[in-house]
Parts: structure tokens; C-alpha cells; sequence
């Protein structure tokens, strides 16, 4: 229902969205109550802005739900959002996300090896993981096939679901798959380390068109196909008997004009008021990631550290607000990195701080869209230092708000803003700490002319580009598919 559009208005393309998490997370208020608040995370803050299609999300609510009216109300709920649930239980949860996915698959496609107590013991986990991956990937296809009509686009997202285009074509081989991936694709030498790798990939060719941020993640996928598969790479993507998967890069982008319209509101002019007085006369520095170590939240912490060490005349000019918005939380590793982050806060704040001010704010919470604009537009350093990233986000939203500020940008990953930002290492401390310096003394023309490269960036690649782009290409690649097997 409300598929249709009841002004007979033009042609929207429908579209299926698939993700593991829906944009909106369930919280239960009663038997059959639900509230929905705001997911967080790239995949996310982007496909908000797409609009252009007539555009359906199926996912998880992230909670467990298993009575008969709580599902049914809360199905209700959802659909007034547009989003469609799959219910999976606890166990699973357990096993696919986060065992399969958050502690294998995402460590894994960043580089980061898993500690050496943890290998074993997943080692030896491994294969009931990979099933419960498995059996959640068909569940998230068997919601997709009760609301599939012939000629939607299917578009599934991220390593969660790297199964779900195969489930998907055994369920109608005509229905138009894409499969996108918001994080890295690994060198093929990292994705050989993986007993499920062969798997994995012939599960994704079973798309039509397989995306990636950057060429070089699209280039690694190739070549693991060529090399774990033995399987032919042309310019176009991989190819199996004659048929093709098309691979391609795709870099993501935000829905600018959303967070340029929010910095006229009433409540985020409010907020920025607000923290202007807190915060007179010291420069303001942030830094906004989910808790994750990919992020290189200590690393960043540990470069303020030794700027501030290094340059005393700046310790009571400037202020580090860094917000880590928690994420899987069940998870141990991340809550290992959760006290770690802590403790090194503590030990700067009790260092540097003085009886007034404390060098470093660090909030272990998300915040809401006004405050976010908001704390965005006063800011006069971003520092956004991953250690590996799909394609970060957080630069781009940042530079949405800075038109009156123009403020600098710190960034490690260079992928599409890099003539504009002071580009770093972030495994480099010192690095760091010398670019946290040019940028805080950095000239009014030089920051105007760094942050019109980037905003220009931002409001030209916008996420609505992004997924009309890739759908076209989608379309584009059966139309040819199917022109090639009638020749
Ligand atoms: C990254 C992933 C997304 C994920 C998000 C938040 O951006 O690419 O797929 O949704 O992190 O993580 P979570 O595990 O909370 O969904």
C-alpha cells in the first residue's frame, strides 16, 4: 500500500532497498507500542537523501521481537516510514551480526587482524557463524520475494548480506540485483584469509552490477575473483561462462541541501548561540565517529596529547569535543576500545585541565540532527582520522555547514576530498599533531580557498547523484545482458 501515486503524478521507478539495519531503530514502549529513533552510520545519513524513487527499505529494527501483536504493531509502525522488518531472533543476531559479520567480515574488509586469543576460538566458531549468516541472508530474501513485483529494483547493501543476491535469484533469476558495499574490499591476499572466501564471492557475482566507493576497492574485488575463483576480469567486471557481473565504483555522497536548510532553523540557530558562548574565545576542534576502531579514536586523542604538549600558549585556546556514538556494543572488542578511549581521556583531561576547562569534551552518545548541524557549523577544525574507511561521511556533512565559518579539514582518508583538507597519516602521531597546528593557524584566504574546493565537492556529488546513478547503471546492465543473450 501507498505504492502507487494517487495524483497519477510521473513515473517513479520502484525500488527495494535492502539493508541490515532499517534507518529507524524500534524501541518498545509497550505491549504495542513502538517508538523509532534514528539509526546511525554512512549507509544511513546517505540513502536519507534519496528521493528519486518510488523507495521501499526492508531491514532489521535492531531489536529482538518475537510475540505475534508486537510484530504486527510494530510492522505498522514501520510502514509509516516505509520500511518493511525482518524479525530475526536473538541467536541469530548472536551468530550473524555480531559474530559473522561485526567480529569476521567487518575486521577483516579494514585490515585489522583479530587478536591472537580470538583466532583460535573463531576459528573454531566459524562454521555455525557462516550458517546463521547464511540462514539470516535467506531471510532477509524471503521478505524481499512477499514484496517484489516484476521490474523493481532490488538494491542490497554492505557485507552483511553478501549472500542475499544469490537467495534472490533462485527466487526469480529476471529480478534486477545490485549489491553495494559501504566499506573497503580488501587486497585479494587479505580476503584469501577467509574459509568461507570462494563462497562469499559467488554469492555477490550472482548480482548484476556489484559497487564500491573507489576503483581501488572495485580493483581488489576483481582480482579476488580472478584469483581465488580463477575467473576471467575485464574492464567491465567478471565474467563466468559468458555471463557477466558488472563492477564499478560508485563514491558516495550526503544530501547537502539537508543540512545547509537545518542551519536556518530556529532550534539549531538556538544550539549554535548556545555553544558559541560556552566555548568564547577557544578554537573549537571535532571530531564525530561511531566507537569503532577503524575510526582511530585513540590515535586521534593521543595526536591533540602531544600538540597540546608541544605548544603550551595553546592549552587554554582550544577545546577538543569528540563524540563517539557507541555501536556494538555487545561486541567485546569494542567494548574493550570503549574503556581504553576512557582512560586515555581521563588521563589528558587530569594533565591538562585546570580548574575551569578541560582540554578534551568526550560524549559517549549520538546527537540529534539540530545539535549535530549545529555543533558542525561552530566548529573551526574537523579532525576525521580513520584508520581505514568506506568513504567517511562525516568530512562531508561537516563541510555542508561551514559555509559561513570555513573552517579546516583534517581527513586521513583521501578518497574525494583531498585537494581541500590537510591530509594526514593517521598512524602518525606526529603528523597529526603538526597538521592540528597548521590548521588551527592557518590564514582567513587560505581556509576560504580550501573549503570552496570541498564545498563544491559536497553539493556537486550528492547521495540522490550517487543512487540515481547506480540504478540507471543497474537498469542499463540487464537491458545489455539481456540484448547479449538474445544475440
Ligand atoms: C557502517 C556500515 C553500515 C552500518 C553502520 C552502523 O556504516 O557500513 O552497514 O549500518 O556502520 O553499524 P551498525 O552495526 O550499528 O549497523
Amino acid at each position: 500500500e501507498g505504492w502507487e501515486r494517487p495524483d497519477g503524478g510521473p513515473f517513479r521507478q520502484r525500488l527495494l532497498v535492502v539493508a541490515n539495519r532499517l534507518p529507524v531503530s524500534a524501541v518498545r514502549r509497550g505491549e504495542e507500542t513502538w517508538s523509532l529513533e534514528m539509526s546511525s552510520g554512512g549507509l544511513v545519513s546517505a540513502l536519507l537523501g534519496v528521493k528519486e524513487f518510488e523507495a521501499r527499505w526492508i531491514g532489521w529494527a535492531g531489536v529482538n521481537v518475537t510475540d505475534e501483536p508486537g510484530q504486527k504493531a510494530l510492522t505498522k509502525a514501520l510502514a509509516e516510514k516505509r520500511c518493511i522488518p525482518v524479525f530475526l531472533d536473538e541467536e541469530i543476531v548472536h551468530q550473524y551480526y555480531n559474530g559473522y559479520c561485526n567480529n569476521i567480515l567487518w575486521p577483516l574488509f579494514h585490515y585489522l587482524g583479530l587478536p591472537q586469543e580470538d583466532r583460535l576460538a573463531t576459528t573454531r566458531s566459524f562454521q555455525s557463524q557462516f550458517a546463521a549468516y547464511q540462514k539470516a541472508n535467506q531471510m532477509f530474501a524471503d521478505v524481499v520475494s512477499e514484496h517484489y513485483e516484476e521490474g523493481d529494483v532490488v538494491w542490497c547493501h554492505d557485507y552483511h548480506l553478501m549472500f542475499l543476491p544469490e537467495c534472490l535469484k533462485r527466487y526469480d533469476r529476471k529480478m534486477k540485483v545490485g549489491w553495494f558495499l559501504h566499506t573497503p574490499f580488501p587486497s585479494s591476499e587479505i580476503h584469501r584469509t577467509l574459509p568461507s572466501r570462494s563462497e562469499l564471492l559467488r554469492a555477490v557475482l550472482a548480482a548484476d552490477l556489484v559497487g564500491f566507493h573507489t576503483y581501488d576497492y572495485a580493483r581488489h574485488f576483481v582480482s579476488a575473483c580472478t584469483r581465488i575463483l580463477g575467473l576471467e576480469g575485464t574492464p567491465e567486471g567478471v565474467e563466468d561462462q559468458g555471463r557477466l557481473t558488472r563492477v564499478a565504483a560508485f563514491p558516495i555522497g550526503i544530501d547537502s541541501d539537508r543540512f545547509i536548510r537545518a542551519l536556518e532553523l530556529h532550534d539549531v540557530q538556538n544550539n549554535i548561540k548556545d555553544l558559541k558562548e560556552r566555548f568564547t574565545g577557544r578554537k573549537v576542534m571535532l571530531g564525530v565517529d561511531r566507537l569503532d576502531m577503524i575510526k582511530g579514536i585513540p590515535q586521534k586523542i593521543l595526536a591533540f596529547e602531544k600538540f597540546l604538549e608541544e605548544n603550551a600558549h595553546w592549552r587554554e585556546k582550544v577545546v577538543l569535543l569528540q563524540i563517539a556514538v557507541p555501536t556494538r556494543t555487545d561486541v567485546p572488542e569494542y567494548q574493550k576500545l570503549t574503556s581504553q578511549v576512557h582512560e586515555i581521556v581521563g588521563r589528558i583531561n587530569g594533565r591538562f585541565g585546570t580548574l575551569t576547562a578541560v582540554p578534551i569534551h568526550h560524549l559517549d552518545c549520538s546527537l540529534n540532527f539540530p545539535q549535530l548541524c549545529a555543533l558542525y557549523a561552530v566548529t573551526d577544525v574537523a579532525l576525521v582520522t580513520s584508520l581505514r574507511d568506506g568513504m567517511n561521511l562525516v568530512s562531508y556533512e561537516f563541510v555542508a555547514c561551514q559555509d559561513s565559518k570555513r573552517g579546516v579539514l583534517i581527513l586521513s582518508a583521501a578518497q574525494s576530498l583531498g585537494a581541500g583538507a590537510i591530509l594526514v597519516n593517521p598512524w602518525n602521531i606526529t603528523e597529526v599533531a603538526l597538521a592540528i597546528g597548521q590548521a588551527l593557524n592557518m590564514t582567513a584566504e587560505e581556509r576560504e580557498k580550501r573549503h570552496r574546493h570541498n564545498f563544491l565537492h559536497v553539493t556537486t556529488h550528492t547521495a540522490q547523484e550517487w543512487a540515481e546513478t547506480f540504478v540507471s547503471e543497474l537498469n542499463d546492465t540487464v537491458v545489455e545482458a539481456q540484448q547479449r543473450i538474445r544475440e
